[in-house]
C-alpha cells in the first residue's frame, strides 16, 4: 500500500470555484430569450457537461430539441459563452471557494502531483484570474476532449498528462457526472455537495476538503 495518492485530481467549477451559479446565470438567460424555463435543479443536471451538450439538454427540456439547426445552435453557445466570460470578469484571487488554497499549498508540500480536469474551454482563463495556476502540475485541454463527463476521458487526460495510474489517485468533484467519471477509471471520488450518488467519500462544502481528511480516507480505502 502507498501511503499517499501519486495524484490528486480537481474539477474547477464548483469545487475551485463558484462559477457552477456563473454558468447556470448565462445559460438561464438564453433559455429565456428562446422561451425555456430553467431552474438551480436542472442546472445539476448540466454540471460536467460540454457546451454544446448543455445547449441540446436544454432544448430538450423546452420541447425544442428540432427547432434549432447547427448553426443556430453554434450561435445560442456563443451567446452564452459571452455572457458567462463577461461574468468571469468578477473573478480575483479572493474567489477561490474556502480552504481550497489551503489544500493546494499544502499539496505542494507534501509533494502530491495536482491536476485539473475540466471539461471548460474557460479553465485556464479562471485558474489564471484565481491566481492559482502555478500549483497545478498538469490541466487537461478540454479541446482535445470529444467526450464529457461522465465518460472518464477527461480524468484519464489528466492521469495521463502527469503519468500517473488513476487507480492510485483520488478525483475531487461537485458533480453526478464528475463522480461517475472518476469511479469508471478507477480513482477514489471525493463528492463536495449533498446529493451525490456511488463518492467514496462525500464532503458537506470544501471547508471540509483538508489534507488530514483526504490522507485518513486514502489510507482507509486502500
Ligand atoms: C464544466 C461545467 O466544467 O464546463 C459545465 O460544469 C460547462 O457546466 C462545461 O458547460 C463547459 O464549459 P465552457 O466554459 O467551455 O463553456
Ligand atoms: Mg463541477
Amino acid at each position: 500500500m502507498n501511503s499517499k495518492p501519486q495524484a490528486i485530481i480537481f474539477d474547477l467549477d464548483g469545487v475551485i470555484t463558484d462559477t457552477a451559479h456563473l454558468h447556470f446565470l448565462a445559460w438561464q438567460q438564453i433559455a429565456n430569450e428562446i422561451g425555456i424555463v430553467i431552474d438551480e435543479q436542472f442546472n445539476d443536471s448540466l454540471k460536467g457537461i460540454s457546451r454544446g451538450e448543455s445547449l441540446q439538454r436544454i432544448l430538450q427540456h423546452g420541447g425544442k430539441a428540432g427547432e434549432f439547426g447547427a448553426e443556430a445552435c453554434a450561435q445560442l453557445a456563443e451567446q452564452k459563452n459571452r455572457l458567462y466570460v463577461h461574468s468571469l470578469r468578477q473573478l480575483t484571487a479572493d474567489s477561490v471557494l474556502p480552504g481550497i488554497r489551503e489544500l493546494l499549498v499544502t499539496l505542494r508540500e507534501e509533494h502530491i502531483p495536482v491536476g485539473l480536469a475540466s471539461v471548460s474551454l474557460n479553465a485556464p482563463a479562471i485558474l489564471q484570474a484565481l491566481d492559482i495556476r502555478a500549483y497545478f502540475d498538469f490541466c487537461a485541454d478540454a479541446a482535445l476532449i470529444s467526450r464529457s463527463k461522465p465518460d472518464p476521458e477527461i480524468f484519464l487526460a489528466a492521469c495521463a498528462g502527469l503519468g500517473v495510474d488513476p487507480q492510485h489517485c483520488i478525483g475531487i468533484e461537485d458533480a453526478q457526472a464528475g463522480i461517475d467519471a472518476i469511479n469508471a477509471c478507477g480513482m477514489l471520488s471525493v463528492g463536495i455537495g449533498a446529493g451525490l450518488n456511488g463518492a467514496n467519500l462525500q464532503l458537506p462544502s470544501t471547508e471540509f476538503l483538508t489534507w488530514p481528511c483526504l490522507s485518513a480516507f486514502w489510507q482507509n480505502d486502500k
